[in-house]
């Protein structure tokens, strides 16, 4: 099994918002091999907010799949646009991202 995780940074006060962007379904969890998916809010940052999304997979080749698909691409069509009632002058809420991948060694 793997973890693949999407560290975003996101504008101070705006973290709890762009969260809940991700609460639709958007296909990723009828992807095959898809096994679990948890968006994490990171306590105790200043500047900024932090959103983690980890996603588990039976195996690799399963998250590669899923990247490389429609669904993917649907779920990401929108990321650079503003968080709803924002105005157009604004520019996007979100600073940037990391992708993380583990091997899952242990789970109980
Ligand atoms: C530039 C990089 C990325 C950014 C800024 C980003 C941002 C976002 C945002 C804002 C959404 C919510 C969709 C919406 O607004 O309608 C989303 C969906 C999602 N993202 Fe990303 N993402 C990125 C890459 C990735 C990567 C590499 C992963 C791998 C773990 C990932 C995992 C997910 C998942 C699982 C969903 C939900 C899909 C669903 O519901 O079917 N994202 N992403």
């Amino acid at each position: 099994m793997i973890m693949v995780t999407n560290t975003i940074r996101v504008k101070k006060g705006h973290g709890e918002s762009v969260a809940e962007r991700f609460t639709g379904s958007k296909g990723v969890a009828e992807s095959p091999g898809f096994v679990r998916m948890e968006v994490l809010f990171t306590e105790g940052l200043e500047d900024h907010d932090e959103l983690k999304v980890c996603t588990t997979w039976a195996t690799k080749a399963a998250f590669e799949a899923w990247v490389n698909s429609d669904s993917f691409r649907q779920a990401h069509a929108h990321r650079g646009k503003k968080t709803e009632g924002e105005g157009e002058a604004k520019e996007s809420v979100l600073l940037g991202s990391e992708m993380t991948t583990y091997r899952v060694l242990v789970t109980k």
